[in-house]
């Protein structure tokens, strides 16, 4: 009897994994390259949320096929075709950087592939897109964040540090500037520099010259810090606030001193996460990295799930996990969902609604200041 019991689970075993289908979602990252963190911490977070959900609800096993793109728009769009036409992803989640979402969001539209991206925030990468979401909130809130809460605290002349190169920094300083003005303050001045660059003198002479309360960086992390450090260098010192491209372990570890009271924007700090959700991730992330969980894995992870919860859906409804339209229709339909980053809600443009914090460098560590609510 025990033998002949064994043999019926083994051959229920087998007929169930003959049914389970392996549903590909495909990862593309700046997994080296100058903004290696971005990819580096992003993938981190999704091995956590990988690791706590792998399966789909009718058991059909997840796999991630994750590229490195370099950091490189050439390569970002090389890699979402190839997983598109090579390996016959459903979904696709990526990138970081606004401008090489950018670069991937034509290819996934036109072949009808449901992308999200986790981090990019500049509008244009979702504008006009049927198949493009993101997990993040989108640059005119992150920059009228930042201008309503300087110019709240009395700094009402400002100098924007625009990174000529990248749509994102582009689009944030515009953000910033138009909700700063709004708001009754003074753009002084607006100085462009170029990722990559190492010299900053020209541009921190002319804002010691131009006397700002506050300073707007937009760029990423690694001109960050060494603009900071110059800046401090020549006598400049007003407060500087930045977005969420700045926040990195390295602004602290290269700027050291110099960025001590550093400003920025971003999608969530471990010390205000109160839900579930964010509690169980963070517990899983201390156990697994020792270390503070960081916005980008975070994000990360609730992409991830988000393309999980509306391949659930489709199963709910009858139709394939696999089957891209559905997957599309229901990511794009996404409401009240509870994610490490707070509640997400999908707009119709295929932007995420969702909170915004501000994190201040504080005794060589990122502090929280606030949280700020989008307006209902
Ligand atoms: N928001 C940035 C962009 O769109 C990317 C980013 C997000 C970087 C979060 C760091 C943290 O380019």
């Amino acid at each position: 009897m025990k033998k002949l019991l064994s043999v019926a689970a083994a051959t229920a075993l087998v007929a169930s994994m003959a049914m389970a289908k392996e549903v590909k979602i495909g990862v593309v990252l700046p997994l080296t390259g100058p903004i290696a963190a971005f990819g580096q911490t992003s993938n981190d977070g999704l091995k956590i949320a990988y690791a706590q959900h792998h399966k789909l609800s009718n058991g059909d096993p997840v796999k991630l096929i994750v590229l490195d793109d370099r950091g490189d728009k050439v390569e970002a769009a090389t890699a979402t075709k190839r997983l598109i036409d090579e390996n016959h992803v459903t979904a696709i989640l990526g990138e970081v950087a606004s401008s090489n979402s950018m670069a991937m969001a034509p290819i996934a539209e036109k072949s009808k592939t449901p992308m999200i991206t986790h981090a990019s925030t500049n509008p244009r990468v979702t504008m006009g897109k049927k198949f493009v979401t993101r997990a993040c909130f989108i640059d005119p809130f992150q920059g009228a964040v930042a201008a309503n809460y300087v110019y709240s605290k009395g700094l009402k002349t400002a100098v924007i540090v625009t990174d000529a190169t990248q749509d994102y920094s582009v689009g944030l300083s515009k953000a910033f500037r138009k909700a700063y003005t709004k708001d009754g303050g003074k753009i002084l001045g607006t100085v462009l520099i170029n990722s990559g660059d190492k010299d900053f003198n020209a541009q921190v002479s002319t804002i010691k010259s131009l006397h700002p309360q506050i300073i707007d960086f937009t760029g990423y992390y690694p001109e960050a810090a060494l603009f900071v450090r110059q800046a401090r260098a020549v006598g400049v010192k007003a407060p500087f606030i930045g977005g969420d491209g700045s926040g990195f372990p390295q602004l602290i570890k290269i700027g050291g001193k110099a960025v001590e009271g550093y400003m920025y924007t971003d999608h969530f700090n471990e010390a205000a996460a109160k839900s579930a959700v964010a509690k169980a991730y963070v517990k899983a992330y201390h156990a697994k990295y020792h270390r503070t969980a960081d916005s980008m894995g975070a994000l990360a992870a609730d992409a991830y799930n988000m393309i999980l919860s509306a391949m659930n859906k489709c199963i709910a409804e009858g139709k394939a996990p696999t089957n891209k339209i559905c997957v599309n229709t229901n990511l794009r339909h996404t409401k009240n969902f509870q994610g490490v980053t707070g509640v997400i809600n999908i707009n119709k443009q295929g932007n995420a609604v969702k909170s915004a914090v501000i994190n201040v460098v504080r005794n060589g560590k990122f502090a929280y200041l606030a949280t700020v609510n989008p307006k209902k």
